[in-house]
C-alpha cells in the first residue's frame, strides 16, 4: 500500500471508532444547525480532528481542506492536498440510520492520488490508489458488467438542503425511473460511490455536492474500471459539484437521459471557472 494511503487508512479508522463510539448514546449528542436541513454534532468535529492530526503528524507541510474548519496549511505551496469528510451521511448518523461513513481523498498537483472511504458501522474500507486499482477490505474490486439499464439498479441523492435544481432533477429522476431497474438514496454520497466501486450499483447521479463528498469516491470509481464525470460529460464534477458515474456502459446511457434536462444555470455552474476547489 502506499504510504500516504496508509496514513488515510489509520485516519479514517480513527474517526470511524470515535463515531462508532459516539453512535451508542445519539441522545447525548449536542446538534447543531449549520443552515436548512445541514446538521452537525460534535462527532464530526472530533473525527475531523482525529483525521486532520493523524495526516498532519505524517505530512506537517500538506495543505487540507476539510468540511468542518475548511482550509488549513498553504495549497498555493504544497503539492499535496488532503480532503476530508469526516462523517458523510450526518443525519443518517443522528437518526441511528446506518448508512455514513468517512471519506479522505489526497490530490498531488490537482490529481486525485490516493482516496479511503471508511464505513465504521459494516467495517467496510474502501481504498484506491491511482494507478493501482481500487479495493475493499484487501479485495479488488470492480464496476459491474452491465449493459442494460433496464437490468441496472441504480444510486442517486435528491436535493434536501438547496432547493435551486428542485424542478431539473425531478425532470431527471421521473426520466430515470422507469428505465430501471431501481433507484436508492441511502443518504451517504461518499458510500454510493464507493458502492458502484464495488459492484452493489451499476450507477449513479447527484447534483449539488462539495469536494469532500465525493473526491475519494471517484477515485475509486476510476481505479474499478468505472467512468465518472459532471452532468454534461466533462471533468469538472469536483468543481461544479455534479456528478454522473457508473460502468462503462451505463454511465453513458445515463448521461443521456440527464443530460436534456440541465438548466443554463447548471450549465453555468459547471464550467472551469465556476466553484473552484481551494
Ligand atoms: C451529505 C450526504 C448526502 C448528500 C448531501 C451531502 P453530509 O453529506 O453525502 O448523501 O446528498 O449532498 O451533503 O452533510 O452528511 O456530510
Ligand atoms: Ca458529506
Ligand atoms: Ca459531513
Amino acid at each position: 500500500m502506499h504510504p500516504m494511503l496508509t496514513i488515510a487508512v489509520k485516519a479514517a479508522r480513527r474517526a470511524g471508532s470515535i463515531i462508532n463510539r459516539a453512535s451508542q448514546n445519539l441522545e447525548r449528542l449536542t446538534v447543531t444547525r449549520k443552515a436548512h436541513s445541514d446538521f452537525v454534532s460534535e462527532v464530526d468535529g472530533a473525527a475531523e480532528e482525529a483525521i486532520i492530526k493523524t495526516l498532519l503528524d505524517a505530512y506537517p507541510d500538506h495543505s487540507i481542506l476539510a468540511e468542518e474548519s475548511g482550509n488549513s496549511g498553504d495549497a498555493s505551496k504544497s503539492e499535496y492536498q488532503w480532503i476530508i469528510d469526516p462523517l458523510d451521511g450526518t443525519t443518517n448518523f443522528l437518526h441511528g440510520f446506518p448508512k455514513y461513513g468517512v471519506s479522505i481523498a489526497l490530490l498531488h498537483r490537482g490529481v486525485l492520488s490516493q482516496a479511503v472511504v471508511y464505513d465504521p458501522v459494516m467495517d467496510e474500507l474502501f481504498t484506491a490508489s491511482r494507478g493501482g486499482g481500487a479495493f475493499l477490505n484487501d479485495h479488488r474490486i470492480r464496476v459491474t458488467k452491465r449493459t442494460q439499464l433496464g437490468e441496472s439498479l441504480i444510486g442517486t441523492g435528491f436535493p434536501f438542503r438547496d432547493f435551486t435544481h428542485m424542478e431539473a432533477y425531478l425532470a431527471m429522476f421521473k426520466d430515470v425511473i422507469p428505465r430501471t431497474a431501481g433507484i436508492r438514496r441511502p443518504g451517504s454520497a461518499a458510500l454510493d460511490l464507493a458502492y458502484v466501486a464495488a459492484g452493489r450499483y451499476d450507477g449513479f447521479w447527484e447534483m449539488g455536492l462539495a469536494p469532500w463528498d465525493m473526491a475519494a469516491g471517484c477515485l475509486l470509481i476510476l481505479e474499478a474500471g468505472g467512468m465518472v464525470s459532471d452532468l454534461e460529460g466533462n471533468e469538472h464534477f469536483l468543481k461544479s459539484g455534479q456528478v454522473v458515474a457508473g460502468n462503462p456502459k451505463i454511465f453513458v446511457q445515463l448521461l443521456q437521459i440527464i443530460a436534456p434536462h440541465l438548466t443554463e444555470q447548471l450549465i453555468a455552474e459547471n464550467r472551469p471557472t465556476a466553484r473552484q476547489v481551494k
